[in-house]
């Protein structure tokens, strides 16, 4: 593997310590990535534990079978959506479901998938580069109006309608470099010591992979598919992907299931010097209750 794109697993010990990673059972990934975490809860699940992984990029799902062909069948992997996952799973009640959203560092440090405004590339940003459409037609097609919509909405940027307004006057644009050279300058004075174009880049991804769309439903619904006693961890990397993980957790925490995690997990000061990526993930962890059939809470 001394070639393989590096990504290291965020929170990788608490993961497996609040999903409660044992031998045997029935385990899902819902975002393999490169198959980090995934491989760990295979180990701790020696010697018959399963693990279904879904990931909607393909070029991340070939990777991660190779690294996890060792686990042969124990091993199942779909090029899907988690949102999927409710239909897939059929009558299977996992034990343990890991959500660790977003993007891995392979897919952020390729120029060609666009998501880096370091590196000259194609402004894509799809996850699964094989459907729906780039964020360049994003970036070339709204108007004005919707343009700064959406960067305020998904970017939380409180500069998008200069923002907006400088995009449209320098259409087209086709690499990365040059949408994030035009945002830069129309934002005006970094803040807070992140690069300008940061939110920009953020809101555009999540746009183009309808990142919050049906988050909270789905989230619901895979609390309601787990084992008794099972537990549903969701890391998170934004503070609008969170939000949603918090409040539905916490809902869902008043109808019977239990919050493992009243306030979200984060990684030590050590393993954010050795990972960057780890500095802004937060783990929240809940638990469907053995009790809660008997009470009566919906399957
Ligand atoms: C942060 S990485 C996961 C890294 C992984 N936990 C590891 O240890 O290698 C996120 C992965 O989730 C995938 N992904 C993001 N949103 C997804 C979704 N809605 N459905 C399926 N996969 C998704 C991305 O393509 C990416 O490969």
């Amino acid at each position: 593997m001394e070639d393989a794109p590096r990504h290291l697993p965020v929170l990788l010990a608490e993961v497996l310590e609040l999903l409660a990673v044992k031998p045997g059972g029935s385990w899902v990934d819902g975002t393999l990535g490169l198959g980090g975490h995934a491989e760990a809860v295979l180990e701790r699940s020696s010697p018959d534990g399963r693990l279904l992984g879904l990931d909607r990029d393909p070029a991340a799902l070939a990777l991660a079978r190779t690294r996890l062909a060792r686990f042969g069948d124990r091993l199942r992997t779909e090029h899907a959506d988690f949102r999927a996952l409710p239909e897939l799973l059929k009558h299977d009640a996992p034990d343990g479901i890991l959500l660790d959203l977003g993007v891995s560092s392979m897919q952020l440090d390729d120029p060609t998938r666009g998501f880096s405004f370091r590196a000259d590339g194609p402004i894509d940003m799809r996850l699964d580069p094989t459907r729906g459409e780039p964020a360049s037609e994003l970036v070339n097609r709204l108007n004005e109006f919707d343009l700064a919509d959406l960067i305020y909405r998904f970017g939380e940027e409180h500069r998008s309608r200069r923002i907006a307004r400088a995009i449209v006057s320098a259409r087209p644009l086709n690499s990365t470099t040059a949408l994030a050279e035009v945002v830069r300058r129309a934002a005006g004075r970094p803040r807070r010591g992140i690069d300008n174009a940061t939110l920009t880049f953020q809101a555009l991804r999540i746009a183009t992979n309808g990142e919050l769309d049906e988050l909270g439903a789905t989230l619901e619904q895979l609390a309601h598919r787990l084992a008794p006693g099972g537990r549903l961890a969701v890391i998170a990397f934004h503070s609008l992907e969170d939000r949603v993980v918090k409040h539905t957790f916490r809902a869902l925490a008043a109808r019977g299931f239990s919050l493992l995690t009243r306030k979200p997990v984060v990684a030590s000061a050590e393993e954010e010097r050795a990972n960057p990526r780890a500095r802004s993930a937060k783990l929240r962890v809940l638990r469907r209750d053995p009790a809660m059939d008997a009470l009566g809470e919906a399957a």
